[in-house]
């Protein structure tokens, strides 16, 4: 067990540093990592059966957007194991409600696979997606302190070739991929452009899905897909990763339950409003900042 001190100093000089090496092809390595939570109880991502998904839960709530269909600028980074996008400072902050909490919009980053029948990390059914996007949010209660909790919107991307991608939001994040460790600034682009219409979700309590795996996420993982372009993904599987090799798989093995309940909000009628609303809007900060520098 480690101190909390030698904690500190190892996402210090460790992760802070962006120096975790991890890589898709050995997960198993990822649980002997140095403080490593990867083989822990509540793990992400997980295979959602639908038959076992307890609906009719009236603890659970809409998902509210506020600002998610507010053009935004900002940049795209090549981290070496996905393609991240955060908003400048200067953008008006996104934020989602949950039944939980209330959560500020930090970054988005896809996952992905080596051809367009994988790369979703959850699955349904025992099914992949094509790819998946995660909207990682953080309470804005909690920014600087512990118990400092993440939402991600996660949002299952299928592949079609009937879909445009000259013009797209889609190209626009991907026309051109910047190099391992680079970064290129988008203009003008709206979150709400990447959801589908129907916010229907799943919720289960899980954690980040790359090292070192800690279990303070909890996940809403939109049911209806969203159609993406081809050329999208053709696009992220040039991106290389921290070797200079073609980073074509970022995916995650699905992890155990282990006893958790999965539970299902379904909107019953989508009407003007998709629940997005229009309106303008230390040490332990350090480490959270730290364990998202891999994420
Ligand atoms: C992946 O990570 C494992 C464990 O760190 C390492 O042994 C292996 O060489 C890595 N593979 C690649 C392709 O980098
Ligand atoms: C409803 O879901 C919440 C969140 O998963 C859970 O804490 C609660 O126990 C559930 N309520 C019932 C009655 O199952
Ligand atoms: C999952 O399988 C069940 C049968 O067990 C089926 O009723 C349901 O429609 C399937 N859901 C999806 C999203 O494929
Ligand atoms: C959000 O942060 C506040 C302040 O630290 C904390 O009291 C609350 O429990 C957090 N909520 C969640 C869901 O983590
Ligand atoms: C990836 O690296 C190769 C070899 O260095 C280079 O030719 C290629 O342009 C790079 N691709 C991207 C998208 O940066
Ligand atoms: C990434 O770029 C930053 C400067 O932008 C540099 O300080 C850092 O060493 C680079 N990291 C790697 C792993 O190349
Ligand atoms: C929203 O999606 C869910 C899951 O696919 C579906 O059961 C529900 O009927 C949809 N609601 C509307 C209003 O279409
Ligand atoms: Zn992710």
């Amino acid at each position: 067990m480690m101190t909390p001190l030698a904690l500190s100093l190892f996402f210090f000089f460790g992760i802070a540093s962006g120096a975790v090496p991890f890589n898709y092809t050995n997960q198993i390595a990822w649980n002997s990592l140095f403080g490593s939570f990867c083989s822990g109880g509540r793990q992400s991502p997980i295979d959602i059966i639908t038959r076992n998904v307890q609906g009719g839960n009236s603890t659970l709530t809409p998902l509210r957007m506020t600002n998610w269909d507010t053009s935004v600028n900002g940049y795209v980074l090549n981290n070496g194991h996905t393609l991240k996008f955060s908003p400048s400072s200067a953008s008006s902050e996104a934020r989602v409600q949950t039944f939980i909490s209330t959560y500020k919009l930090l970054q988005f980053h896809f996952h992905w696979g080596p051809n367009n029948m994988v790369g979703s990390e959850n699955k349904v059914n025992n099914t992949f997606f094509s790819g998946e996007l995660h909207f990682v949010n953080q309470n804005v209660s909690a920014v600087n302190s512990v118990g400092s909790q993440f939402t991600v919107v996660a949002v299952f991307l299928t592949a079609d070739s009937s879909v445009q991608y000259s013009g797209s939001v889609w190209e626009k994040l991907t026309e051109s991929i910047p190099a391992f460790n680079a970064t290129r600034s988008i203009q003008s682009i709206t979150y709400e452009s990447m959801l589908p219409s129907n916010l229907s979700y799943y919720y289960f309590p899980g954690s980040l899905t790359t090292p070192l795996c800690n279990e303070i996420v909890e996940w809403f993982v939109l049911q209806n897909p969203v159609s993406v372009p081809m050329e999208f993904f053709n696009k992220l599987r040039t991106l290389n990763d921290t070797n200079g090799d073609p980073l074509t798989l970022n995916y995650r093995d699905v992890q155990p339950l282990n006893g958790r309940t999965v539970s299902g909000y379904t909107v019953e009628s989508v009407s003007g409003s998709i629940g997005l609303m229009s309106t303008t809007t230390a040490l332990l900060a350090f480490l959270l900042i730290a364990v998202l520098a891999n994420y």
